[in-house]
């Protein structure tokens, strides 16, 4: 199944018309909200940490201890996530190597890979640069690297591809060659229900995730002026197609 929503963002207003009052940006509550969350876990953080040292605690407490810190540690992330996607900062889009950058990452993602997992990375040659904001792509590269090393348990294929290519049909306009980033994995795919839903804010099939991993992702192409499609079948695997604008030399393409 294909999916492309670079012109489809939605953006929803709450303007509560009889309460003036109340015409607090819930984007703005939630970052402030968050923002407190992450720093009352920060001294809990280095608590747990401390009491992590001390050397007459029992085998037993330290393992409480050592549960209490991988939490502790997960609602930071949590909240780290929530406030990227609360309160995004504008993108800067600037003219970018796309080899170059991946060939940056290339450390970066080894090192949340377990070694069986094969990473491959292919560009193509004479590409224009990307007009992206290189912090953000990474950001969502990142997330997309993750879900596909959690959708291979047991190792397997990973493939970061960069390429031109027509994104799928939109609405509006002539349809224009873009810059394609492509994250692929031979993992575990996704279910019909699963696909419908990813990138959905909150929607997870995992124990511990967060569900705004490609909710993120989206945002990030979007607001770059770009889209973001799935593809992907149980069993077989997962691709997740970026598509960045290019800088064109002379007249568009
Ligand atoms: N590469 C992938 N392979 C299989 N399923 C995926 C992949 N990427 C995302 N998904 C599905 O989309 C859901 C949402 O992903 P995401 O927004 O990153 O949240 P999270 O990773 O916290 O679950 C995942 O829980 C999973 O079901
Ligand atoms: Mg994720």
């Amino acid at each position: 199944m294909l999916e492309y929503n670079a012109s489809q963002a939605s953006r929803r207003d709450s303007h509560g018309s009889d309460a003036p009052y109340m015409q607090i940006d819930p984007r703005l509550l939630l970052s402030s909200i968050v923002h407190d969350f992450n720093n009352l876990l920060t001294p809990v953080v280095n608590i747990l940490e401390e009491l992590q040292h001390r050397r007459d605690s029992t085998r037993r407490e330290l393992g409480k201890i050592d549960a209490a810190i991988y939490c502790a540690f997960r609602a930071k992330v949590l909240a780290r996530q929530l406030l990227d996607f609360a309160n995004p900062r504008p993108a800067m889009p600037e003219p970018t190597d796309m080899r170059q950058l991946l060939a940056q990452l290339e450390q970066v993602h080894a090192s949340v890979l377990s070694p069986d997992i094969r990473l491959t990375m292919e560009v193509a040659d004479r590409l224009p640069p990307a007009m992206i904001d290189q912090q953000l792509v990474e950001r969502a590269l990142l997330n997309l690297v993750l879900n596909a090393r959690d959708a291979m348990p047991a190792g397997g294929d990973l493939t970061i591809a960069v390429d031109l290519a027509f994104p799928p049909s939109t609405k509006t306009g002539l349809p224009k060659r873009m810059i394609r980033l492509a994250v692929s994995d031979n993992g575990i795919g996704m279910e019909d229900r699963t696909l419908k839903m990813a990138g959905q804010p909150n929607f997870s099939t995992k124990v511990n995730g967060t569900g705004l991993g490609l909710a993120t992702v989206r945002q990030i192409v979007e607001s770059l002026g770009g889209g973001l499609s799935i593809t992907s079948k149980p069993r077989h695997g997962t691709t997740i197609d970026l598509w960045l604008p290019a800088m064109w030399a002379s007249s568009s393409k």
